[in-house]
């Protein structure tokens, strides 16, 4: 049995509390934080109640127990850090984050800021302290590419990826070329059916996906870039008229985030691409392709967010760590 506590109960987190709380996985909730509250039960939560209470309340514990003190002082072996994101900063995660490995704790985080902005220093804090750090759900949600790279793709020289690692750009492209939308009208229609927040700049202007890139790149070839190395263009220019025109080549625009080591590549930008081509998922889906030396291209395509989705991942990672790691599991 491993014991987690969760940091975050939001849509993620509640996913994962409600995986949990359904599947015999031989995972334990033995602690739980949000932004105002939080609680401890070294014999696990009653996950029902707690997610009814988080439900009715919108706290999910006692109020003035802060995250850091959950993480601090609770009884756990691995924590689940699902606060929100600060690309800039990568706080509050970066610090809950050290402060679990300081004690010798897991971690497992679908937050991009503390990956893309403190990899090295997490990992090596990990390697110290002899535990591990996953963030299966920090790139295309549900898709397992970092268990890919490092299981089935073992042994592989990673020549190169592609990919389309952002939903809400997806969509719009997908609207925007079977409706003729305008792009306006496509980013419109993304925030009413809930794929794209109210401020989406991060998203359109194509800085998600560069997040993205940049944790597989460093994840791939340790080659410390960061977002600032990523020559990055977004879709939020691009006119009904362009894919009006792609379209009739039968072809079709997708916003690409590629990798090339050996082309000193790294970018964000829209590509025409045919119709048939791998990387042309509809929808919010997301897709990568991976050119390898000995398995040569492979495409995984998969849901890059979504409470389940992103908790399907998650599970991944602590079943994972639980098998490898945690005695008596
Ligand atoms: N949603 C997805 O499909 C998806 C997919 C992949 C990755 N991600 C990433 O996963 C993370 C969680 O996403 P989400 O969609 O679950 O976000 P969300 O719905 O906004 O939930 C965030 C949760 O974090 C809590 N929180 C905020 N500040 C905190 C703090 N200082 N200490 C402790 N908890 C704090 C919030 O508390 P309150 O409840 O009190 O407001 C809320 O429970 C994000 O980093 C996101 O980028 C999301």
């Amino acid at each position: 049995m491993i014991r987690i506590a969760i940091v975050g109960m939001g849509s993620v987190g509640r996913g994962v509390a409600d995986i949990v709380g359904k599947k015999d996985l031989g995972i334990v909730i033995t602690a739980v934080a949000d932004s105002r509250s939080g609680r401890i039960d070294p014999n696990g939560l009653d996950i029902p109640a707690l997610l009814a209470q988080k439900k009715k309340t919108g706290k999910c514990g006692e109020s003035g127990r802060s995250a850091l003190d959950i993480i601090q002082n609770a009884e756990y072996d691995l924590l689940v850090e699902v606060s929100p994101t600060n690309a800039l900063s990568g706080e509050p995660a970066i610090t809950h984050i050290r402060a679990a490995l300081a004690r010798k704790k897991h971690v497992v985080t679908s937050n991009k800021g503390p990956i893309a902005l403190a990899f090295e220093e997490l990992q090596n804090l990990a390697e110290r302290n002899g535990v591990s750090l996953r963030y299966e759900a920090t790139v295309a949600g549900a898709i397992p590419i970092m268990h890919s790279l490092e299981h089935g793709l073992a042994g592989n020289e990673i020549l190169a990826l592609y990919g389309v690692l952002n939903g809400t750009c997806n969509y719009i492209l997908t609207r925007m070329a079977a409706e003729g939308l305008t792009y306006e009208q496509a980013l419109l229609e993304a925030r009413e059916l809930g794929y794209a927040e109210a401020d989406s700049t991060y998203d359109v202007k194509g800085i998600d996906a560069a997040i993205k890139l940049v944790i597989l790149a460093n994840t791939i070839w340790g080659n410390r870039v960061k977002l600032s190395d990523v020559a990055c263009t977004g879709i939020d220019l691009l006119t009904a008229e362009s894919l009006k025109l792609a379209e009739a080549e039968g072809c079709t625009i997708r916003l690409i985030a590629e990798a090339i080591p050996r082309k000193n590549l790294l970018r964000v930008s829209p590509r025409i691409l045919e119709k048939t081509h791998p990387l042309v998922v509809d929808g919010t889906l997301n897709a990568l392709t991976l050119e390898t030396d000995m398995a040569k291209e492979i495409t995984l395509i998969g849901r890059g967010a979504g409470s389940v989705e992103a908790a399907s991942a998650i599970i991944g990672d602590i079943l994972f760590i639980s098998s490898s790691h945690v005695k008596g599991a």
